[in-house]
């Protein structure tokens, strides 16, 4: 068997593209992405997984909202993940896994939290391919990730982004005037990975950047010969496993619905949707600053929102801390006008806005800097730190 090795995933582009990503509801044909070839086909455990996989998909086929995971009250979507013991072994394989959970954290509102005792989480396990669901599936769901097949930052993401719903960009149901399938060199039996599904676009456009993409050469059985032709411009790089591309981002937003940020830079302006034209009714999105190891002192540099008594209708409320159930650092506010500055205690701070049926102003546009003193903060349950109870690892 040619085997697809890493490198010919990863073929590297620019972040000069930006769109992709797609869409969710799993095909008739697959419920589950392998990647991968099998190193050992016939002893895989993909195989009994499969049978599984199988025999959920008619629920899948007719997906609704229990595809996708859930949002929580602070508006952002809470994927509980139990990374397998395998991975702290070597730093290498820790610190791709953090780094790749970590960027979903900073750039979308879907946070991967450690699994404590949820009952829906992704459990990431060393597999012989690698491989995913499409979407939640319910209970405990397995992403499998090969060591010496997808340790790289945007492999990992890769299979994560399955797991959330999205499919390779390449079965989009638009894709045949992004690339051509060179079926003659498709690996004998693999020829489903490349199927078109009735995809939900999102509305955003295809994205030959994308990691959810293929590599020219992936699943080629002649050496030098691409599966996967960009039209008409054969020479755009696909493939790239550097790291979610813009669109990627923009897409998973896009379909978990998200008005809801996490700023993370040192400092950043941020406004309500559609500033400085009015914002939507019915709108409640949070913005989470937080940022290494400095305080935060937030400014408002326009404020306008729809008064009323005691603001009821619209308002904008602040908090020390990364939930609604943190200290409030400045309570309901409505009305036009300046505001004092505010500063956090530690490096992070939640801005809330909440609008009701009836628009009637423009919102707000606000900064923030970080301070001279150092006051981190670890979160409780950061994934990053999934390795913490496994110190005797080797480097
Ligand atoms: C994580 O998975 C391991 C085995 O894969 C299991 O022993 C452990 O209990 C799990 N922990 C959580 C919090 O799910
Ligand atoms: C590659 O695959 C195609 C179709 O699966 C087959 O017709 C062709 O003979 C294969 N080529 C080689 C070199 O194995
Ligand atoms: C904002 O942060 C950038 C680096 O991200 C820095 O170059 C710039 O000086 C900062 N500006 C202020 C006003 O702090
Ligand atoms: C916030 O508080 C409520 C009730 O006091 C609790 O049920 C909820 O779990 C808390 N949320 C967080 C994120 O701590
Ligand atoms: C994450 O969960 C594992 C058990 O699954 C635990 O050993 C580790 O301490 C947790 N890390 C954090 C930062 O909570
Ligand atoms: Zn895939």
């Amino acid at each position: 068997w040619p085997m697809p090795s890493a490198s010919e995933g990863m073929s590297r582009t620019g972040n000069h593209q930006m769109i992709r990503s797609l869409l969710s509801i799993p095909s008739f044909w697959q419920t589950e992405a392998r990647d991968t070839i099998p190193v050992h086909p016939e002893s895989d455990s993909t195989l009994q997984e499969g049978d599984i996989v199988f025999r959920r998909k008619r629920s899948a086929i007719n997906c609704d909202s229990s595809c996708f995971w859930p949002k929580s009250s602070d508006g952002l979507v809470k994927v509980p993940v139990n990374v397998s013991t395998e991975f702290c072994k070597l730093l290498v394989y820790r610190t791709w896994i953090a780094e790749a959970m970590q960027e979903f954290t900073t750039l979308t509102c879907v946070q991967f939290i450690n699994r404590t005792t949820e009952t829906n989480y992704i459990s990431v396990v060393p597999g012989e391919s690698c491989w995913s669901h499409f979407g939640k599936i319910g209970g405990m769901q397995q992403v499998g990730l090969m060591k010496t097949g997808c340790m790289s930052k945007g492999a990992i993401q890769h299979e994560m982004n399955h797991a959330l719903g999205f499919l390779h960009e390449q079965s989009r149901s638009d894709r045949d005037n992004y690339v051509k399938i060179m079926w003659e060199y498709v690996i004998a039996g693999e020829q489903g990975n490349f199927g078109k599904v009735n995809s939900n676009n999102l509305g955003l456009p295809y994205d030959y950047s994308s990691v959810m993409h293929y590599g020219a050469n992936d699943f080629s059985n002649t050496s030098g010969k691409a599966t996967i032709v960009p039209i008409p411009d054969p020479s755009v790089p696909i493939g790239q496993r550097e790291g979610l591309s813009n669109l990627d981002v923009a897409k998973i937003n896009k379909l978990y619905n998200c008005c809801s940020n996490v700023l993370h830079k040192p400092n950043d302006t941020f406004s309500s949707v559609n500033y400085p034209s009015s914002y939507p009714d019915n709108s409640n999105c949070l913005w989470l600053i937080r940022i290494p190891q400095h305080q935060i002192f937030l400014q408002f540099d326009a404020f306008d929102l729809q008064p009323s008594p005691d603001c009821t209708s619209d308002y904008i409320r602040v908090y020390d801390g990364s939930s609604r159930n943190s200290s409030v650092l400045l309570d309901k506010l409505c009305g036009m006008g300046s505001l004092p500055s505010l500063v956090a205690s530690r490096n992070v701070m939640l801005v809330e806005f909440v609008s009701d049926e009836a628009t009637a102003a423009t919102g707000f546009q606000a900064s923030y800097s970080q301070g001279e003193d150092s006051a981190s903060f670890t979160e409780l349950g950061d994934i990053s730190n999934f390795c913490l109870a496994n110190i005797h690892v080797q480097n």
